[in-house]
């Protein structure tokens, strides 16, 4: 304990070691813990703010994320093209590449202590990731992602050495919806605990995104009000998980 308090995050940074998203008082509070850091724009990667031990760490961690940017910068590709547009589009609507000035980058590590009652309980409240993209590396041993689909949830079955990637709310917004984030969850276990390291890709975070003109048509207007991706991570850090709530308010007048 004196370990994590040292570590403790705040609502104001968010970085560090932490047990609950969401400020409200009286909420119901989530399974499981949590330790979010920073890793780009460069500026935001303090390492003092990471654990010192197991002494790799830091090294590590570097070195996972020097991978995934490249392979989410792959992803993105993949995707602008899906809408029928130029391969880097969308990585430069989310302003750029770059370790300074560019997307910004950060990771959440879960995880999920044993439950005695999980039905009573989740580790993880229903929402959609705020920013661009998420590639989770699960627990390959434990099951406990669910993703909604309709009215059902629906069990990720973890694959070894895979990634799960989600889209995010603001892949949602630029692709003016032709993308939709994914609503999910995490169940919490009896008898393992679990782990697993979310790793987001997400828009420079003072730039105002709305839907790219390209895919605004007089058939299919804009459904967004642009937003600063500082102001909508703001809200949800103050309101906590709510499912897709947070970017259907974006539409119309707020
Ligand atoms: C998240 C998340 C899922 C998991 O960190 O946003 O949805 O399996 N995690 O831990
Ligand atoms: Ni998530």
């Amino acid at each position: 304990m004196p370990e994590k308090q040292r570590y403790a995050n705040s609502p104001a940074t968010y970085e560090g070691y932490g047990s609950r998203l969401g400020v409200e008082k009286g909420a119901i509070l989530d399974w499981g813990d949590y330790y979010f850091l920073h890793l780009r724009p460069r500026r935001l990667m303090s390492h003092e703010k990471w654990p010192s031990l197991p002494p790799c760490l830091r090294e590590t961690v570097d070195e996972y994320g020097r991978e995934l940017i490249k392979l989410c910068e792959r992803l993105m590709r993949v995707l602008s093209r899906g809408l029928g547009l130029d391969g880097g589009r969308l990585q430069a609507a989310f302003g750029g590449g770059g370790d300074d000035d560019g997307v910004g980058v950060c990771m959440r590590v879960n995880f999920y202590p044993k439950c005695p009652q999980p039905e009573l309980a989740l580790g993880l409240s229903s929402h959609s990731d705020p920013g661009g993209l998420t590639v989770l590396l699960p627990d390959d041993r434990i099951k406990g992602l669910q993703v909604r689909k309709d009215d059902n949830w629906v069990t990720v079955e973890p694959a070894p050495d895979a990634f799960i990637v989600n889209i995010g709310d603001q892949i949602q917004v630029v692709s003016n919806a032709v993308y939709r984030s994914v609503e999910h969850r995490v169940i919490v276990n009896a008898d393992a605990e679990r782990l697993s390291i979310a790793f987001f890709c997400n828009p420079k975070s003072d730039l105002a995104l709305g839907p790219l003109p390209e895919l605004v048509t007089p058939d299919r207007p804009a459904l967004y009000q642009p937003m600063t991706f500082d102001e909508y991570r703001l809200y949800i850090r103050k309101k906590g998980p709510r499912g897709k709530s947070q970017v259907e308010s974006l539409k119309g007048e707020r």
